[in-house]
Parts: C-alpha cells; sequence; structure tokens
C-alpha cells in the first residue's frame, strides 16, 4: 500500500471502535496511508494503549470532547461503532473536525444530517451511509437510478455470510432489526454464487435516505443469509412478533453472544440492486468476502476523500460524493466484482416490477 504524499490536512485521525471487526480495517489501511497520524480507540484503555491509541467511550459526550483536547490537532473522527445519539458527531463539527460514520439507523444519521449548516459554519464535512450497507448500496443505487434514466422504483438485496465473523457491535445491531417489523414483502432474486433467494425487507438506512438524494419514491431493502434454513426460521420467527424480545438489551447481549460463535456458512456477501421505470429495468450486482473488512475498506477510502480530495463542507450521503462513484471499481484489488446483470448488453430479459421475479415464499 502506498503512503498519501499530498495527505491534504495534517491532523490526527481518531477512529472509534478502531480495533473492532470493521475498525480495525479502517486504523490498518489509513495506517498505511497516514503514517502516524491514526489514533484507534474503544473502552479498553489496555487494549487501545497496546495499538498506540486512546480509550474513547461515544456515549459519553464529555469524555469525547476531553479526548478530542488531548489529542490536539484532530483533522478527522471515524465512527467505528454506533453512538446513543448525534453527540458526538455534534461536538466534532462545531470544531471543524471531518467526520465519517459507518452506522446503518436511519434515525441516527438523520440527526447527523441535521448538523449540516453546523458542519458549514465550520467548515468541516462529514460523510454517512460509508459501508457496505449503507454504503456500496447507496453507489449502486445511484447508477441504476442513472442508468434508467431516474428509476420510480429500486429493490436493494443484500446476502451476508453466516460463517463470518461479525463483530458485536454490527450483529446487536441486526439481532435488533429482526424486532422491527416489515411493511414490504419478500422477493425473490437472483444473486451471483448464490442462485434464487428469497430475500426478507430489512430496517437497512439506505432505503430511507435514498429517496431524499436520489428523488427515487420507492426504495426498499431486503436481506438473506447464505444460509437457506436460518434465513427461513429467522424471518419465520419475526412473523411471529417472538423477535420483538430481542430488542431488550438482556436478550440482545444474549444472543449477540451466542450468534459470535455460531459460524454455519461461508464468508461471502453479496449486493445485487435494481432499478425500474416503466418497462426500463437493469441491474448491478456486487459480491466479494467478508463485509466487515469491505465496510472498513469503503470507509478508509471514504476518509481518505473528506481529507485530501474536494468534498464540500456539510453533511452527505455517500451517493452524493461524485469522486467516490467509482469506489466498486476500485476495490476490486480487494476481491470485490462488480457486474451488470440486466440492461447492459442484453445478458437479461427486462421485466416489470410486477414481474414473475418479484414476490414468493421459500428460499
Ligand atoms: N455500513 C455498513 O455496511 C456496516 C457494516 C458492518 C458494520 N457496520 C456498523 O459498524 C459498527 C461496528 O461494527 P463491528 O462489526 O466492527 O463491531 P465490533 O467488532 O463490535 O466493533 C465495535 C468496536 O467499538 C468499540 N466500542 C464499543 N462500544 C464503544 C463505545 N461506547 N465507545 C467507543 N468504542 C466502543 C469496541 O471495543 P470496546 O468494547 O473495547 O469499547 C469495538 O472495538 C456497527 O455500528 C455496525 O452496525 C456498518
Amino acid at each position: 500500500m502506498t503512503t498519501v504524499k499530498s495527505a491534504g490536512t495534517a491532523g490526527r485521525i481518531l477512529v472509534a471502535g478502531g480495533y473492532g471487526a470493521v475498525g480495525a480495517t479502517v486504523s490498518s489501511t489509513l495506517g498505511a496511508w497516514f503514517p502516524g497520524r491514526v489514533v484507534p480507540g474503544g473502552r479498553d484503555r489496555a487494549r487501545a494503549r497496546r495499538l498506540g491509541g486512546v480509550r474513547v467511550d461515544v456515549t459519553d459526550p464529555d469524555g469525547f470532547r476531553h479526548v478530542l483536547d488531548g489529542l490536539g490537532d484532530v483533522a478527522a473522527v471515524v465512527l467505528c461503532v454506533e453512538p446513543p445519539d448525534a453527540a458526538v458527531a455534534r461536538i466534532c463539527l462545531e470544531r471543524g473536525v471531518r467526520l465519517v460514520d459507518v452506522g446503518a439507523t436511519a434515525r441516527l444519521l438523520d440527526a447527523v444530517a441535521d448538523l449540516s449548516a453546523t458542519a458549514m459554519a465550520t467548515g468541516a464535512a462529514a460523510l454517512l451511509s460509508v459501508g457496505v450497507a449503507p454504503g456500496l448500496t447507496n453507489l449502486l443505487a445511484r447508477r441504476a437510478h442513472e442508468a434508467v434514466g431516474g428509476a420510480e422504483r429500486l429493490d436493494i438485496t443484500l446476502l451476508f455470510g453466516t460463517g463470518e465473523r461479525h463483530g458485536a457491535d454490527a450483529l446487536r445491531w441486526t439481532l435488533a432489526g429482526f424486532g422491527e417489523g416489515a411493511t414490504a414483502s419478500p422477493r425473490r432474486t437472483e444473486l451471483p454464487g448464490h442462485g434464487a433467494r428469497t430475500a426478507y425487507p430489512f430496517p437497512f438506512s439506505d432505503q430511507h435516505t435514498l429517496p431524499r438524494t436520489l428523488g427515487v419514491p420507492d426504495v426498499t431493502t431486503r436481506l438473506c443469509l447464505d444460509s437457506r434454513p436460518l434465513t427461513a426460521a429467522l424471518f419465520a420467527l419475526r412473523r411471529t412478533g417472538l423477535l420483538k424480545a430481542v430488542g431488550r438489551p438482556r436478550a440482545l447481549r444474549s444472543l449477540t453472544g451466542a450468534l459470535q460463535r455460531i459460524h454455519l456458512g461461508g464468508d461471502g456477501f453479496a449486493v445485487r440492486v435494481d432499478a425500474w421505470r416503466g418497462d426500463r429495468h437493469t441491474a448491478y450486482a456486487l459480491t466479494g468476502r467478508e463485509q466487515s473488512r469491505v465496510t472498513g475498506l469503503v470507509a478508509a477510502h471514504a476518509t481518505r476523500e473528506l481529507l485530501t480530495g474536494s468534498a464540500p463542507p456539510g453533511v452527505h450521503h455517500i451517493d452524493q460524493l461524485p469522486a467516490l462513484s467509482a469506489l466498486p471499481e476500485a476495490l476490486s484489488a480487494h476481491g470485490v466484482a462488480l457486474r451488470r446483470l440486466v440492461g447492459g448488453g442484453g445478458e437479461d430479459r427486462p421485466r416489470s416490477p410486477s414481474g414473475t421475479d418479484k414476490v414468493r415464499r421459500g428460499n
């Protein structure tokens, strides 16, 4: 990996959650690009110190402020753990510190987006929807949207590997998502390397932000796991309402711990985005391995862009920054494969949104 010569601004880069499943990749990738400037942080003081980092707790705004004061010249903060609210984002933006947030909760991203005026006043830029979903899903959504000349509907489908060592914070988020109801219907679609799969609506933030950033009225994100039996069992349980109990902190902690020990399938992931406009249809897909690592790579690229590129002040989602639109291609060096499934050269017949590859039960 090459060091970034024109490092834009000097100053340190604080990676909160910087030794977790996502954060470890962010810290090591940025560390190679910006030697001596990366500070990994977490609540475990000894672990953070061993890595040359600091103790930081994103649930404690006063403590977070002290950490920034102690570090002195901080150019950027990368949030690789989900805070309870927008307090730490506000602290960063009020000081003119750039911010990258890998969070996937719409409510929290909206709260950070509301700080855009603060960011513009201090000249800071913040980037949200950073990772695989949201993140690469947003970038593919924009491509597909533009390819059909302005989509009326976007269907985003994700497949996650149950064999990957997902971090505790990501598992907590996913389990909490099973406790939320869904209004859209499941959808059966083809995922490269995984065949025809049924995916179920899941509360990823991309479907909430893309209607605003792209102006597409109807966006749904659905999830399936590489294990067909586990997908069927979890979503059947969700229909019974039993998984609502998962939202309770104790149940969430026990289940997260248990699931971290289970590795049923592989570590591959797949993303597919279908865009529809009248009888026009296009679809892009991405496949790769270890979505936590790829999320970390996306976050590292996003941070480098904020530090060395020309992102305007304010709060942006990744699909609003043209400089990052070719990120899927840039990640091919890390095993991420992008393909156009429908609409490129007639590989597949266009279908209408109400067509046969729509909704069906079973996996
Ligand atoms: N956008 C995407 O596609 C995408 C994909 C994957 C994950 N994510 C998000 O990324 C986040 C991290 O996921 P992960 O898989 O890396 O989880 P993880 O492995 O559990 O990592 C979380 C890290 O944050 C630290 N941490 C936990 N609570 C903290 C706090 N209050 N203050 C500061 N540090 C804290 C943890 O260390 P200590 O316990 O020692 O503090 C740990 O190092 C999650 O919010 C997840 O939803 C997004």
